[in-house]
């Protein structure tokens, strides 16, 4: 049974948020987003609900008819739930996905903070800016979307996207290619940009819990003195990311896109700057990092 600690007082001024997926009872949301609430003093909640496959449409319905601030959107509804928005910030239609529903005055507008909360992560924990760097992606699925295009918004000097099947690396390079030097490669090409590449990111699920003993690069291709991040966070040090220290890389865990993209959806939904570390702070305890 979960302890509640920081218990809000619910009233009626009490604004409603939360989170719509399928599934959703493992998200640690809730958790982070109230402690954010709560430390900032505002008046709020953050409930999880779990959104069948078919009921997003009237989920969404919900939110104009009740009034809610606002959601955010995971697995499986972040394409679907465009269809229900009055409008679509310019990133998130660009990515083509949406993780952030803003109820503005009755208007539902929808963002993408997956993207941005992965570049704020890394700068904010690693000091690395991606303006003019060489960054190899691995993996060209949702998440390396919202990625390349944040990244190539920054003004990285090139994106060079490496996907098992390379005619997705190569489609995602075309989309994002008109905001940077972007291409697109197969995993048997994946040694020769490691040689000029200061980024290296994993964006697929490989190392993630059960497969915590695959890794999506070599160790032997890591330089010292590079940057590898991983968007896995459970584990929180994923294999890639221990050989990458014991080979003197620098390293860079997924938790913290986790963690800003709910601070870009709280800055949002409050006009508030977000309690990043407090936010921090419940995610690790609740992941008993
Ligand atoms: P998400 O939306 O979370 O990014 P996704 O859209 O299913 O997830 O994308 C998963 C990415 O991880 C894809 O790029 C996938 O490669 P394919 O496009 O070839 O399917 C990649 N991926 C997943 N498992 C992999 C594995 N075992 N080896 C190599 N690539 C893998």
């Amino acid at each position: 049974m979960s302890v509640i600690t920081h218990a809000p007082i619910i009233d009626t001024g009490t604004r409603l948020f939360g989170v719509f997926g399928d599934p959703v009872g493992h998200s640690k949301s809730p958790l982070m987003l109230n402690r954010a609430f709560s430390e900032k003093g505002i008046n709020a909640v953050y409930a999880a609900f779990h959104i069948k496959p078919g009921t997003l449409k009237d989920a969404i319905a919900g939110i104009r008819a009740l009034g809610y601030g606002g959601v955010n959107v995971t697995i499986p509804h972040k394409l679907e739930v465009m269809d229900y928005l009055d409008e679509i910030d310019e990133a998130a239609r660009r990515i083509g996905a949406v993780n952030t529903v803003v109820n503005r005055d009755g208007r539902l507008i929808g963002y993408n903070t997956d993207g941005i909360g992965y570049v704020r992560s890394l700068i904010e924990e690693t000091g690395c800016h991606p303006k003019g760097k060489c960054i190899l992606m691995v993996g060209a699925g949702g998440a390396a979307r919202a990625i390349a295009f944040a990244l190539a918004a920054e003004g990285a000097a090139e994106i060079v996207i490496a996907n098992r099947t390379p005619e997705k690396a190569q489609e995602l390079a075309q989309a994002a290619s008109g905001y940077g030097a972007v291409t697109g490669i197969g995993l048997t090409e994946v040694p020769v940009v490691m040689e000029r590449a200061d980024i290296v990111i994993n964006t697929t699920r490989i190392g993630m819990h059960p497969m915590v003993d695959e890794t999506p690069i070599r160790a032997e291709w890591i330089r010292p003195g590079m940057l590898v991040s991983d968007i896995v966070y459970n584990p929180r040090i994923t294999l890639l990311l221990k050989e990458a220290e014991a080979r003197g890389a620098r390293i860079h865990s997924g938790l913290g896109m986790f963690i800003y993209q709910g601070a870009y959806a709280f800055e949002y939904w409050t006009g508030d700057t977000a309690p990043v570390a407090a936010m921090r702070e419940a995610v690790e305890q609740a992941l008993g990092a």
